[in-house]
């Protein structure tokens, strides 16, 4: 599994295909550490787990994850077992023998990385110690009650100490590279190079701690990257032990990289060095044989979110389900950063719209993480009464047929006015009483801890959508992330993403921001901006993104008010597309996905694996440090069936075809996308942002 080749072909024929000098992947071992290893937190672990593929592909038993340990994780993400390599055996043990705990296993994920895990808590008692080793090495002092911080550090110390004794103990070892992602991970490569243990170095950001908190309190941040006074802010808001981690690993690295070039922008003022390399976010594309899968899994999955809102309005039911739409937003709980605010305030807007110019309901899921104190009984009685309905219409129907069924057999038709006896009518009054209720359906679907400060509640309460009969805009807030337990919406993420109409996620802060990718991969149509990585990363490439389902808001050069306005714009023109449009657009945004495959943009990795390399052992390994990243970029051109003017396609929604609401999903395109292909325009760098776009 070691040998491999670096020349990656082009994954639909659409994209440039790219070749780098092979490495010699028998001689070296990789190490990814990043906290979110089998730990579930944000897009962190996105790009760890999905990225581990093609890694494996590429590295088989040379490459390692290393992480915090976790015994619930453990349990039922990992596979125990053996190192297949003695030397890392070793390096385990001499922690192990020491009263710190160290496991070992399988992620249970695509590609089945080994992963070393590091019990914090086992270690924790080294912990002062500790702190004043990272002191006399680089006078950055923690905290006592900083808890994130300490776990850091000591997750740090025990991965350079498993590298120094990897080193110490194994002179014949192949070398060593250590790819080490966010802050949390930075204190086990500063401790690494101040020990002077011999590795390559490669360090991540996904954000930096400034940008996310001056962004989260409201700073005009993107006007004033160079005005900030970055030593005070950090010490104002009382992450400057953080801060300083984050920074010293930063520039401890051999090779710096960041998830986009907006965050690269944003790096070099916050952080001080100009990332080395960009490496966009990927994901694991899953690719249907039959071509038209993913629109049938988007009608299966719709089934089950209708089912959950026939039961969550139970009672005030009189919008039509068919004309009704799903938008979603989803992430962790910052609610500016997330664009949450701007979101409810445009859904304030369109709900006015389509109350006076239109029939369609737009039903919006708020899934973000909150404090709670499980499910509210209201939300769950929704539920109840549903399944109260469908068993009595069961029961009916059960009776109904078979009497239907005795009287086919001798001969007659029955009576249909009497088919049905009193206790028929009986039950099925009862249920229908049962959905009586005196309250409208609930905003939430939990009970809040923080009700009367939550931001989204105080919005909601603001702008006044409480689910009444005549607005057209409904809301539904779920403080938890999904999973397929759950007793009230029991459905995975990937599933409900699948049975949505558009996502829409209009965030302020957003170094790359998985969640719009992830609609992209699926087919699902979704709103980005420009002051987000994966944005400005499909403006780059994508000739006209709105007709591919990629709605890009403006919130780099227009005002708060203009962006509301763009975004109920873009929502509205969505509502206004028939049936068969949204078809259409979805088969178009599905077509992007091999530009977000890992097997495309894995290559930014491996291109910064090499030049750590080269920096790092320059004797053995060579590299142009000039040499430009190779690989030629390129733009999907617009679809061909959208009119060239701009203005003919004002938000670029497929064109008008004469078919309204026309539920057939077999219009084929595979005849447009082959001319779209033949029409490939003018490539230029990727990951080269032209002039004028870097904000
Ligand atoms: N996510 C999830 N379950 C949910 C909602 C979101 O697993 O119910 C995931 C989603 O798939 C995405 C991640 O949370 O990969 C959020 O990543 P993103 O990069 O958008 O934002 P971050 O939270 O890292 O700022
Ligand atoms: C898919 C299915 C169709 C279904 C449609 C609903 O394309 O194959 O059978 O009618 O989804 O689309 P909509 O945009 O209304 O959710
Ligand atoms: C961070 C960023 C997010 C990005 C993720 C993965 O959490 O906030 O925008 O998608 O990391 O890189």
């Amino acid at each position: 599994p070691l040998s491999r080749s670096l020349s990656m072909t082009s994954l639909s024929g659409v994209l440039p295909a790219w070749e780098e000098d092979e490495l010699p992947v028998e001689d070296l071992l990789l190490f990814e550490v990043a906290w979110e290893v089998t730990n579930k937190v944000g897009g962190i672990y996105t790009v760890i787990q999905t990225k581990a593929k093609i890694t494996v592909d590429e590295w088989g038993e040379n490459y390692y994850m290393m992480g915090p340990y976790f015994e619930q994780n453990f349990k039922t993400q990992v596979e125990g077992c053996e190192p297949p390599n003695p030397a890392i055996r070793k390096a385990m043990d001499a922690l192990i023998h020491n009263g710190c705990q160290v496991h070992f296993g399988r992620w249970l994920i695509e590609g089945s990385p080994y992963v070393i895990l590091f019990d914090i808590g086992s270690a924790a008692w080294n912990l002062d110690r500790w702190k004043g080793d990272l002191w006399q090495t680089c006078s950055i002092g923690l905290p006592y009650h900083d808890r994130e911080a300490n776990d850091s550090l000591i997750l740090g110390s025990l991965i350079a100490w498993f590298f120094k004794e990897l080193w110490l103990q194994n002179c014949e070892i192949p070398n060593v590279i250590g790819h080490f992602h966010e802050w949390q991970a930075g204190a086990g490569l500063i401790l690494s190079r101040s020990r002077k243990i011999p590795m390559a170095t490669v360090f991540t950001t996904h954000a930096t701690l400034l940008g996310r908190y001056l962004c989260a309190g409201n700073a005009d941040f993107y006007n004033n990257l160079d005005k900030f006074n970055i030593d005070k802010e950090a010490g104002e808001r009382q992450i400057y032990h953080r801060y300083c981690l984050e920074r010293a690993a930063v520039h401890c690295a051999h090779v710096f990289t960041t998830v986009s070039q907006i965050t690269a922008v944003e790096a070099n003022h916050m952080l001080h060095r100009k990332p080395d390399v960009v490496t966009p976010n990927g994901l694991n594309v899953k690719k249907f044989s039959a071509m038209h899968e993913f629109q049938n899994l988007h009608s299966t999955s719709k089934i089950r979110i209708q089912e959950f809102v026939r039961g969550h309005f139970y009672g005030h039911l009189d919008f039509n389900l068919e004309k009704t739409l799903f938008f979603f937003i989803a992430g962790r709980y910052e609610f500016s950063n997330k664009g949450a605010d701007i979101f409810l305030e445009s859904l304030s807007r369109l709900n006015y719209l389509l109350r006076v110019r239109n029939d369609v309901t737009v039903v919006v899921f708020f899934i973000m993480p909150a404090k709670t104190n499980n499910f509210n009984v209201e939300s769950l009685k929704g539920q109840a009464v549903r399944k109260q309905l469908w068993d009595t219409a069961h029961t009916v129907k059960e009776k109904f047929g078979k009497k239907l069924y005795d009287a086919l057999l001798t001969g007659t038709i029955p009576d249909m006015n009497s088919i049905l006896d009193r206790d028929d009518f009986t039950i099925m009054k009862r249920a229908i009483y049962a959905t009586q209720r005196h309250s409208l359906p609930p905003v939430t679907t939990h009970n809040m801890l923080d009700d009367s400060t939550d931001p989204i509640l105080s919005n909601v309460r603001r702008i006044g959508l409480f689910n009444s009969r005549n607005d057209r805009v409904k809301i539904i807030f779920h403080p938890e992330f999904l999973s397929s337990t759950s007793p009230l919406l029991p459905m995975d993420y990937e599933d409900f993403v699948r049975g949505c109409n558009l996502g829409v996620f209009p965030s302020y802060y957003e170094p790359w921001g998985y969640t719009p990718g992830e609609c992209t991969v699926m087919g699902i149509p979704s709103v980005t901006t420009n002051l987000s990585g994966f944005g400005c990363f499909m403006e780059e490439h994508v000739s006209d993104p709105a007709a591919y389902g990629i709605y890009i808001v403006d919130r780099r050069f227009r005002s708060p008010e203009e962006s509301c306005n763009q975004l109920t714009q873009f929502m509205f023109s969505f509502c206004q597309q028939s049936r068969r449009q949204r078809i259409i657009q979805r088969n178009r945004t599905e077509r992007l996905s091999d530009l977000l495959d890992w097997r495309y943009l894995g290559r930014f990795y491996i291109h910064a694996r090499h030049l750590a390399l080269s920096r790092a052992f320059p004797e053995k390994f060579k590299m142009d440090p000039m040499a430009p990243l190779k690989t030629e970029g390129f733009r999907y051109p617009r679809p061909y069936s959208v009119p060239p003017s701009p203005s003919a396609s004002l938000h670029s929604t497929p064109h008008h075809s004469d078919v309204e609401d026309d539920d057939d999903e077999s219009y084929d395109e595979d005849e447009e996308a082959e001319r779209d292909r033949l029409n490939i325009k003018a490539p230029f760098a990727l990951g080269a942002m032209p002039e004028g776009k870097k904000k």
